[in-house]
C-alpha cells in the first residue's frame, strides 16, 4: 500500500506530462536526404575519398572485441608500421582527429612543469604550444615567419638552453606550405635529455618520412590528408625510449582516453590480454586498413615519388601562368599541399565560390595566411598528375577571370 502511494507519488512528481514530452516537433529537415554534391577535394584536407574506401565503411558493423575485428586492428598495426617506415612496437591509432593525436602525444610524453620547445612556423606550432600551456608545461617557442623552415641551428641553440622534456616540430605545416627539415633533430634532442616529436598530419605519404632512421621518439598524422580515408583516426607510434619515459612517469597521464598505455594494450601493442579501453570506431577503423591496403599495394615510395614529381609538374604549370609560391625556396615546400600567392586584386573568396560551383575545393589560407594565399593540395590520389593539371587548369582560368573582373 505504502510502496503503491510511493510510485504514484514518483510519477506524478517525477514524470514529464506526455504534453510536455511532445513540444518539439520532429524537425522537418530530417525528413529530406542530405544534400553531398561529389566534389573533388582539392584543398588541405579532407582529400577526395576512393570508392574502395567509403564502400568498406559500408561493411557490417564488429564488436570492438571480436577476433576478425582484433585482427584488423593488427593488420592496421603492420599498415602503419609499413607507412612511418618504424618498428615501434606502441604504433596504433587514436580515436580522434589529428588534434587528438597532438594531445595525447604531448599529454603522454612531458609531465607537468616540464619544458616543451615549440619550432613554430605556422599555425600548428602555436596550437602545440597552446596545449603545452594548458598541460602545465613550460613552453619556449622558436619561431620563423611564414613561409619559411625554422632553421635547425635555432631549434639546437634553445635546446641546449632550455633542455626541453620535448621538441616538437611540424613536419607539413599546412597553413604555410614548408616541409620542416628533422635530419639532426633527435640527436640534439636525445643530447639534451628530451624526446622528439613530428607531427605529419599534412605529410605523411606526401613527402619523404622515415621515423626510425631519423630517430623520432613520437610520430603521428591523420586519416583524412594522404591517406585519403575519412577523417576520425589519429595513427601515432612511440619509440621505446618514449614508452621508457611514459612508463617511468612520476604521475599517471591526466586523462584515460589518450593514455598510450591503456590504448597500446586494447591495441595488442604490450603482447598481454587487451582489455576494453573504448569501443573504437569500427567503420573508421576498416576505412584507415583499406587506405593502408592501398598504399601497400602501390608501395610507399612510390607514392612519395609520385607527389615529388606531381609537385614539380603543379610549379611549372603555375609559374607558366604567372603566379608566385609562397614559399620562395623549392627545397623548403611540402610536396602534397602547395601554397600560391592571391595575385593583387583578386578576389579569394569569389575564387573558392567559382570552383565549388564547378565540383572543385581549393582552400583559403589559414590564421596568419588567409587573404594571402591559396591552399592546393594534392594529398593521395589527388596527386596523380593528369587530375592535377586539370584541376589547376581550371584554377588558372577562375583567377584569370577574377582578375579581369
Ligand atoms: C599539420 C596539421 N596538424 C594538425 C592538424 C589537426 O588535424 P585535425 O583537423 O584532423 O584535428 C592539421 C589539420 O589540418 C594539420 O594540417
Amino acid at each position: 500500500m505504502i510502496a503503491r502511494r510511493l510510485v504514484s507519488l514518483h510519477s506524478r512528481v517525477f514524470l514529464p506530462s506526455l504534453r510536455t514530452m511532445s513540444s518539439i516537433p520532429p524537425p522537418e529537415c530530417l525528413f529530406k536526404e542530405m544534400n553531398i554534391p561529389n566534389r573533388q577535394l582539392y584543398g588541405p584536407g579532407p582529400s577526395t575519398m576512393p570508392q574502395a574506401i567509403g564502400s568498406s565503411q559500408a561493411q557490417p558493423l564488429l564488436g570492438h572485441l571480436h577476433p576478425e575485428f582484433v585482427e584488423i586492428m593488427s593488420q592496421v598495426r603492420l599498415g602503419l608500421q609499413y607507412v612511418f617506415k618504424t618498428r615501434n612496437a606502441y604504433t596504433f591509432a587514436v580515436s580522434g582527429t589529428g588534434h587528438a593525436g597532438m594531445e595525447a602525444a604531448i599529454l603522454n610524453l612531458a609531465e607537468r612543469g616540464e619544458t616543451i620547445l615549440v619550432a613554430k612556423a605556422g599555425i600548428w606550432g602555436m596550437r602545440a604550444a597552446d596545449l603545452g600551456r594548458r598541460l602545465g608545461l613550460k613552453v619556449e617557442v622558436v619561431e620563423v615567419p611564414d613561409g619559411q623552415v625554422v632553421p635547425v641551428s635555432a631549434i639546437e641553440e634553445a635546446a641546449k638552453r632550455v633542455k626541453p622534456a620535448v621538441i616538437f616540430v611540424c613536419h607539413g605545416e599546412s597553413s604555410t606550405g614548408i616541409a620542416q627539415p628533422l635530419e639532426g633533430l633527435s640527436k640534439i634532442a636525445h643530447d639534451n635529455g628530451g624526446l622528439l616529436l613530428v607531427d605529419t598530419v599534412a605529410s605523411l605519404g606526401g613527402a619523404p618520412f622515415d621515423a626510425d632512421a631519423l630517430g623520432v621518439d613520437c610520430v603521428y598524422t591523420a586519416t583524412q590528408k594522404v591517406l585519403n580515408a575519412p577523417p576520425g583516426l589519429a595513427p601515432i607510434s612511440f619509440s621505446d625510449r618514449a614508452m621508457q619515459k611514459i612508463k617511468n612517469r612520476k604521475e599517471r597521464v591526466a586523462s584515460f582516453y589518450f593514455d598510450a598505455l591503456e590504448l597500446g594494450n586494447y591495441w595488442g601493442c604490450d603482447g598481454e590480454m587487451r582489455r576494453y579501453h573504448h569501443t573504437a570506431p569500427i567503420s573508421s577503423v576498416y576505412a584507415l586498413r583499406e587506405a593502408l591496403a592501398i598504399i601497400a599495394k602501390k608501395g610507399i615510395d612510390t607514392l612519395i615519388q609520385q607527389h615529388i614529381d606531381n609537385a614539380v609538374a603543379l610549379y611549372s604549370q603555375l609559374d607558366q601562368a604567372g603566379f608566385k609560391m609562397f614559399v620562395e625556396k623549392k627545397e623548403d615546400r611540402l610536396p602534397c599541399l602547395h601554397t600560391v600567392r592571391v595575385p593583387e586584386g583578386v578576389d579569394w573568396k569569389a575564387v573558392q565560390s567559382s570552383l565549388f560551383a564547378q565540383g572543385i575545393e581549393v582552400a583559403g589560407g589559414l590564421g596568419a595566411t588567409t587573404g594571402k594565399i591559396f591552399r592546393i593540395g594534392t594529398f593521395g590520389q589527388n596527386s596523380e598528375p593528369a587530375k592535377t593539371k586539370e584541376v589547376l587548369s581550371k584554377f588558372i582560368q577562375v583567377v584569370k577571370e577574377q582578375s579581369k573582373l
